[in-house]
This record gives structure tokens, sequence and C-alpha cells, in this order.
């Protein structure tokens, strides 16, 4: 597989590139990575352009990392596509990230099938435009009995309305009789999340600069390890994933404890 991206991307993924990818498979690769992808807005203002080109360009960005991600053998990749507060941006703006899950699925869908990637989606689906909902769902569809990497769009995500969602879930539980308010713990509450079915992130990165979290992930994140990096989401390709994950494969996951694991 590696070798049929060499061919197609002679200029960033070279020899030494592939090499690095066996290197860092030899460490322990983070299960789960959730990305918050930024910058698309500030890409696109350094070259004149409308904010929209920057993030027509970060779809570049999303084909080349997922590709890079499953290479890698991450399990899950989490991308952070469009937050219940970004509704607040101009209209036109809006329209154009609700027709881009289209437009990336009707042109990359058939190699996330061959790559045996498994699409899903976390976030708000019902709010979400029809023509948004129809490609995200026949994406699903068509990937369901894959395997592979999970790849998942936070889309319409806001941490705490999927804590509050998760806390009515609970409290109906509760109400019926089916669940006792003793049982309540941090697993029952994880398990009502919307990744329930995924392994904690052990990596965040962020791009653009920024060091906020902007409501994401906020209970998954609790013992993930943070990497903020200054490249702008267009810019970000595989030599910075890379560069993140070897980062990560350096820290000392201590959990709370006085020892830690040791490095990674
Ligand atoms: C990230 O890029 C994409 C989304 C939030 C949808 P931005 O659009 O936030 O880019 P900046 O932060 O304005 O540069
Ligand atoms: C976070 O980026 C949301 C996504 C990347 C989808 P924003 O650009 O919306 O975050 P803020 O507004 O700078 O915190
Ligand atoms: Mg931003």
């Amino acid at each position: 597989m590696l070798d049929k991206i060499l061919r197609k991307k002679p200029s960033v993924l070279d020899g030494s590139l592939a090499e690095r990818v066996t290197e860092l498979k030899k460490r322990q690769i983070p299960a789960h990575v959730a990305i918050i992808m930024d910058g698309n807005g500030r890409w696109a203002k350094q070259r004149n352009l409308p904010r929209v080109a920057g993030h027509h360009e970060g779809m570049k960005t999303v084909r080349k990392i997922t590709r890079m991600a499953n290479e890698l053998g991450i399990q899950a990749l989490t991308l952070y596509a469009f937050s219940t507060e970004n509704w607040k941006r101009p209209k036109m703006e809006i329209d154009f990230l609700m027709k881009l899950p289209g437009e990336f699925l009707s042109t990359y869908l058939p190699e996330l099938i061959e790559q045996n990637v498994k699409v899903e989606m976390i976030g708000n689906f019902d709010k979400l435009p029809g023509h948004t909902k129809t490609a995200i769902q026949k994406a699903m569809e068509a990937t369901k009995d894959n395997d592979g990497m999970v790849l998942n769009f936070a889309m319409n995500y806001g941490s705490r309305l999927e804590i509050a969602e998760t806390v009515k879930e609970i409290v109906t539980l509760v109400q019926e009789g089916s669940l006792a308010i003793t049982d309540i713990n941090e697993t029952l509450i994880g398990s009502h999340l919307m990744t329930a079915h995924l392994p904690e992130p052990d990596l965040l990165i962020r791009t653009s600069g920024e060091v906020r979290l902007s409501n994401f992930m906020l209970w998954q994140l609790a013992y993930a390890e943070f990497s903020f990096l200054d490249v702008l989401w267009p810019d970000f390709d595989e030599v910075c994933l890379l560069n993140s994950i070897e980062e990560f494969q350096m820290r000392n996951r201590r959990f709370g404890n006085v020892e830690g694991e040791g490095n990674v």
C-alpha cells in the first residue's frame, strides 16, 4: 500500500518518509488521534483568496492525512470539521462547508473503500442540511463492513451538547427504572457518549497556533497528549503528522501515577 502512495506522491512520501513510518511503528502508535483542523481562513487570507478557498484546500489535507494515518495503523482518526458554534459564521461560508462532505466523499469514497477505511460521524446529524446528511449516510453505508481505520468526522459537534445529551439519556434510564443511580460512574458515562465504541484519544493535534479546545471532546481528552502546531491546516502534511506522533512517543504518560509507564 505504501508503495502505491509513494508512486502517487513522490514529492512528499519519499523513501526516507517510508523509513520513518517503519521506525515509528516499532513504538506505540496512538490508537485514536483527534485533530482540530484549524487555519483554513488564514491560509486563504495570506493568498488574498476567499476563506472558502482555504476550506477547499483543507480537504486535500484530509485525504493525505487519512492515508498516512491508515498507513501508520492508527485505529481511529477523528477530524473536527464543523462545531456547534460554527453556525455563527456567514451563511455563504456555512453553505460551502456543508457541501464539502459531499464533494470530499464523491471524490474519495472509492479510495477510502479500497483502503478499508470505515467512515463514521459524531455530532448532531439531524440539524445538518439534507444533502450533507445524504452524502455522509451514503459513505457510512458503503464502508460499514470495513474493519480498518475509523475515519470519524465531528460534524455539527459540540462537546457540551454531547454531554448534555448523555445526561438526558442516563436520567431517562433512571426514571424508567432500568438504571440505578449507584450504577452511574465514569465508564457508564463514557459508554453513552457518541465516541462510546472508539478507544479514548491518545493524541490531540490542533493546527494554526490556537491553543484551546473550542468545545472539542472535553470528556474524552482528559488524558490525551496535546500537540499544538503553528502550521495552518492546508499546509499540514504527512511530515507534520509523523512529527506529532514522534513527539507523542517521547512523552512520559503518568496518568496520575508517580513513575508513569515510561516512554510509550
Ligand atoms: C477551520 O478553519 C475550519 C473550520 C472551523 C470549519 P477556520 O475557518 O477556522 O480558519 P481560521 O481559524 O479562520 O484561519
Ligand atoms: C474549531 O475551530 C472548530 C473546527 C475546527 C471545526 P474554530 O476556528 O471554530 O475555533 P475558534 O472559534 O477559533 O475557537
Ligand atoms: Mg479557526
